[in-house]
């Protein structure tokens, strides 16, 4: 018995990194799972794009677990797209019950007043605008299934904390805090949840293989890497870390928590 089984999960930005470990995370609690992924590059981002083969090996370790896999190359910034994906997952599974917002891309540049307008709105238009769109084609789903339901945006620990050279993927961050507490108010009267999940660094693509070096070359005052986290020893998280605590968040025994932001950070918070 999974705490999941018989759900539908959507996941954003599932093709590699934490979102893949949502989909395999929410699949062992017995989800099935719809993963989509840009699967392509953008301009501004430090990190490299992902790949087709690699959501493709997201469905694999999906199905591997015994449940199914919608698998989609989708823009989060793309309304059509992301509106027939979500039709076409009703039709596939005949129900959403989750929804973890998780794409990202995390640019370090140049001061504020230095960054290129495209730079800006790229960032927000992945970050912020497409974690809108995103809510905007699956929650209709939740809501028409009338049985409640959670969504998840995974956030930061930078939409609280400021990062010099880094203004859009904060601005961006904290924007979605208050997305986050907009939607559980609407949402609430039908009982769906929705919180935040705010990493602290993330074994990922995003910190790993040169970005934080290439970050530190553009802006070398720009990252105070876990100094002011609690628990020693634990500075740089494994993807499972998240994934735990969006299990927890979409399922049932978080049924009181909704509009909270949870920080899994090594205590990086409390600093
Ligand atoms: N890695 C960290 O240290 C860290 C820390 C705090 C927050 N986060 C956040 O965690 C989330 C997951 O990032 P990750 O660490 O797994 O990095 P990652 O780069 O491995 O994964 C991000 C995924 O999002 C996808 N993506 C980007 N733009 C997209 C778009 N427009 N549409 C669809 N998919 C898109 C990418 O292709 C990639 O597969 C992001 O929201 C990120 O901002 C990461």
């Amino acid at each position: 018995m999974g705490r999941l089984d018989g759900k539908v999960a959507v996941i954003s930005g599932a093709a590699r990194g934490q979102g893949r470990a949502h989909a395999v995370r929410l699949a062992a609690e017995g989800a099935d799972i719809v993963a989509f992924d840009i699967c392509s590059n953008l301009a501004y981002p430090l990190t490299p794009p992902a790949s087709p083969e690699d959501l493709k090996e997201t469905a694999a370790q999906v199905e591997a677990l015994d449940r199914r896999c919608l698998s989609r190359v989708t823009d989060a910034r793309d309304l059509t797209s992301l509106t027939a994906l979500a039709d076409e997952a009703v039709a596939e599974f005949g129900r959403v019950d989750a929804l973890v917002v998780n794409h990202g891309i995390w640019t370090v540049d140049r001061n504020s007043w230095e960054l290129p307008e495209e730079s800006w709105q790229e960032s927000i238009d992945v970050l912020l605008t497409g974690s809108w769109k995103v809510q905007k084609a699956f929650v209709p789903k939740i809501v028409a299934g009338a049985r409640g339901g959670a969504v998840v945006f995974t956030s930061s620990v930078n939409a609280v904390v400021p990062q010099p050279g880094a203004v859009a993927y904060c601005a961006a961050k904290s924007g979605i805090q208050m997305l986050m507490k907009v939607l559980a108010r609407e949402l609430g009267p039908h009982d769906i949840r929705v919180n935040t999940v705010n990493p602290g660094s993330v074994s990922t693509a995003m910190h790993e293989g040169g970005t934080i070096e290439r970050s530190l070359e553009y802006f070398p005052r720009g990252l105070d890497r876990g100094a002011r986290a609690a628990l020693e020893g634990s500075q740089t998280l494994p993807p499972s870390a998240i994934a735990d605590a969006v299990a927890w968040l979409v399922s049932d025994e978080a049924r009181y928590v909704t509009g909270a932001l949870i920080p899994v950070d090594s205590g990086f918070l409390t600093g």
